[in-house]
């Protein structure tokens, strides 16, 4: 067993993307949108191209359920496309959104990544999820707080619900049960190292998106 081999893989992902992290929370976007320099539209528009992303990540989970390496992680709990699709009623008064909503070109891209490693590459879409999921229910509720203060939304309630996961009662105990799937991980080292690289390809995704959405926003 290797030096690598023997530290557990869901500490070796986190440190390896420690530093994609801190750039993707620190983007101008994020940092203006808590901030409060950026009105309900641009939350709104970050929520419609989360529908995108979640609709990638979920609309292979019946695919992947057996899968020995992704199956483990598809956990219906987890789901949030339908939670998202609750929040865009709310946050487009009813309206129809559907038919206009257009992915920006970095969330087209991040997308179809996530459709390719789901095609052919299970260990690639664990990195998408846990980048996507972990985030979700670790920073994700500061977000949720913040935006519930921001934009007046009800605690957990229409607008937020994306972030709220009705079906894990504990969280802390859910991400550690999580991250053990994670040590359990099937794969030896070269393995580890691409999935790690592709954790870091994630978060480079999202920062793309930030990217996008700024522009939109200015
Ligand atoms: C303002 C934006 C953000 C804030 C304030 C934030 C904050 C945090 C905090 C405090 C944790 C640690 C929680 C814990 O140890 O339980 C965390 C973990 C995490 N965040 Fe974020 N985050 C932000 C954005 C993001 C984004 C954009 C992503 C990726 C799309 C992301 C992905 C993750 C992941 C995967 C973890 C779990 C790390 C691990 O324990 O393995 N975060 N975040």
């Amino acid at each position: 067993m290797t030096v690598l081999e023997a530290t557990p893989f869901s500490t070796l992902i986190r440190d390896a993307s420690h530093q994609q992290h801190t750039e993707a929370e620190n983007s101008a976007f994020m940092g203006d949108l808590l901030g409060g320099r950026l009105g309900v539209g641009a939350f709104r528009g970050y929520t419609e191209q989360l529908w995108f992303v979640y609709r990638a990540l979920e609309g292979v989970a019946d695919r992947l359920a057996d899968d020995p390496v992704a199956g483990p992680f598809i956990r219906p709990e987890l789901f949030r496309t339908t939670a998202l699709e609750r929040d865009l009623d709310h946050l487009h008064d009813g309206a129809d959104w559907r038919a206009a909503l257009r992915p920006l070109p970095a969330t087209e891209a991040y997308a179809a990544r996530v459709m390719e490693v789901a095609r052919d590459w299970p260990g690639g879409y664990v990195a998408h999820h846990y980048t996507r999921y972990l985030g979700d229910l670790s920073g994700g509720q500061i977000i949720r707080s913040t935006a519930e203060r921001r934009y007046g939304f009800a605690r957990k309630g229409d607008g937020v619900r994306f972030y709220v996961f009705e079906g894990i009662a504990n969280p802390a105990a859910f991400k550690r049960e999580y991250r053990s799937l994670l040590d359990a991980l099937p794969a030896r080292e070269p393995e580890r190292l691409r999935i790690v690289d592709e954790c870091k390809r994630a978060f480079a995704l999202n920062t793309a998106v930030f990217g996008d959405l700024e522009s939109a926003a200015a």
